[in-house]
């Protein structure tokens, strides 16, 4: 749950704010961000790992009040395409702190980036470079790049958000030469800067020595490069990946354990090979604004399925939260409206989507006097929820609101259905 959260005569309140009133005010489904919690995450980031560079990964939301956030906390952002990228530059945001990512980046989305002149684009292919190249030269810019590589690490994680491994569309492979292969490439294009590399093993990871393998193995890439070619690379962009907890009894990775074993790692590897300590990135997207977000829903029906368990429907499901029915991941869900003294019972909590899979939480204990109007907030949803928000059903995508101090604002409006409607000829 939000830093902020407490519970008041039995009804939760988050940023000083009761989520009865949320409910009224903006309607549900509702997405709910304690900005305190997301702006300390976002200075725990800033203090673990100064003298580094943190770039909050938008993929896991982004808008332009986040965008704001980072700026006034001092951080950089990292994107996944052309769209996030022009969310960042329409508040201002400086270029020079933005990487740009993505494994087929559009010519259009390439040539933006270079004419916003973004701090860094990551490189994942030797297509890539090629077409990066030829449009730098175009524009007569020099941009500074990084290359992706592959680490063979096992992440220990779902498989779509495993990305270390070979057989995955990310990055270019140490084992195989190719990352080897992108550099020599590279080098040989004088309009682009070789600046350093790139690693991401995976998502929700809470493990550290997953990471640290991922560090190790940079860095000693850092210095066959300083061998073969004569070139010191200034910067490591570790990726992002840590996990939170979702669940009681969740893990959830410590960051300055983890700030300074990649720290203790890299200079090591350097140190030992007379090599400068390279300037570390990371990429945290789910551990900043994961916990501080809840969705807030009105229960629709309760319906015993007699001797297996009670389906709690909810007037939202999987077009506001994908992951469980994605990725089998599992979330806490409470009543949150009132206090109850009744018996948990086993349930079920489901959306209003016309499938069977259509499931937010697959085993919660509710209580049993759960009854048609009732809040049920989700917790930990502020991260890739609204991100991978679909409008299935032609269920409008609901608004985002920031509490604080006990206010609360509209950050991103909720759809209407005249949002669905427009552009349909
Ligand atoms: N950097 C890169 C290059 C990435 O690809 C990602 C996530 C991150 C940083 C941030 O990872 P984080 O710290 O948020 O784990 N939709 C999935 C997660 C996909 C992550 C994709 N890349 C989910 O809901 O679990």
């Amino acid at each position: 749950w939000p830093r902020t959260s407490t519970r008041t005569d039995g009804a939760l309140t988050v940023g000083g704010v009761d989520v009865r009133d949320l409910a009224r005010d903006h309607g549900t489904p509702l997405y709910v961000l304690d900005e305190d919690d997301v702006r300390s995450r976002m200075r725990d980031y800033a203090t673990a790992f100064a003298g580094s560079d943190v770039h909050y990964a938008g993929k896991a939301f982004l808008c332009k009040e986040i965008v704001r956030w980072l700026q006034d906390e001092g951080l950089g952002l990292d994107v996944a395409s052309g769209g996030e990228l022009a969310v960042a530059l329409s508040v201002g945001f400086p270029p020079e702190r933005i990487t740009m990512h993505g494994n087929n980046k559009s010519v259009a989305e390439l040539s933006r980036a270079l004419a916003a002149g973004v701090g860094h684009i990551v490189v994942d292919s030797y297509d890539e470079i090629a077409r990066l190249g030829y449009l730098a030269e175009q524009q007569g810019k020099r941009p500074k790049v990084m290359v992706r590589v592959t680490t063979g690490v096992e992440a220990h994680t779902h498989e779509f958000i495993a990305t270390a491994h070979d057989d995955q569309k990310f990055g270019l492979s140490l084992s195989t030469g190719a990352a080897a292969e992108a550099v020599r490439r590279i080098l040989a294009l004088p309009q682009l800067e070789l600046v350093g590399l790139h690693s991401h093993i995976g998502s929700q990871i809470v493990d550290t020595a997953g990471f640290e393998v991922a560090a190790r193995r940079l860095a000693a890439l850092l210095v066959q490069i300083k061998d073969e070619h004569d070139v010191v690379l200034p910067e490591l962009d570790l990726g992002g990946g840590y996990g939170i907890a979702y669940v009681e009894g969740d893990e959830a990775l410590d960051i300055k354990e983890l700030a300074d074993g990649l720290r203790e790692i890299v200079t090591k590897v350097c140190v030992d090979a007379g090599l400068p300590v390279p300037r570390l990135t990371v990429e945290p997207g789910r551990t900043i604004v994961g916990t501080g977000g809840i969705t807030l829903y009105e229960v629709g029906t309760v319906k015993d399925v007699e001797g297996l368990r009670t389906y709690v429907s909810i007037d939202g499901g999987m077009s506001d939260n994908v992951r469980t029915a994605l990725y089998g991941a599992d979330y806490t869900a409470a009543l949150v409206s009132r206090e109850s003294q009744a018996e948990p019972m086993l349930s079920r909590l489901v959306g209003k989507h016309c499938e069977s899979g259509d499931i937010l939480v697959r085993d919660c204990h509710l209580p049993a006097d759960l009854a048609p109007g009732d809040l049920i907030a989700v917790a930990s949803t502020g991260a890739y929820c609204r991100s991978l928000a679909s409008n299935y059903n032609y269920l409008p995508k609901p608004a985002v609101v920031a509490v604080s101090g006990g206010v609360s604002r509209v950050i991103v409006q909720g759809e209407t259905e005249d949002d669905l409607l427009r552009g349909q000829l």
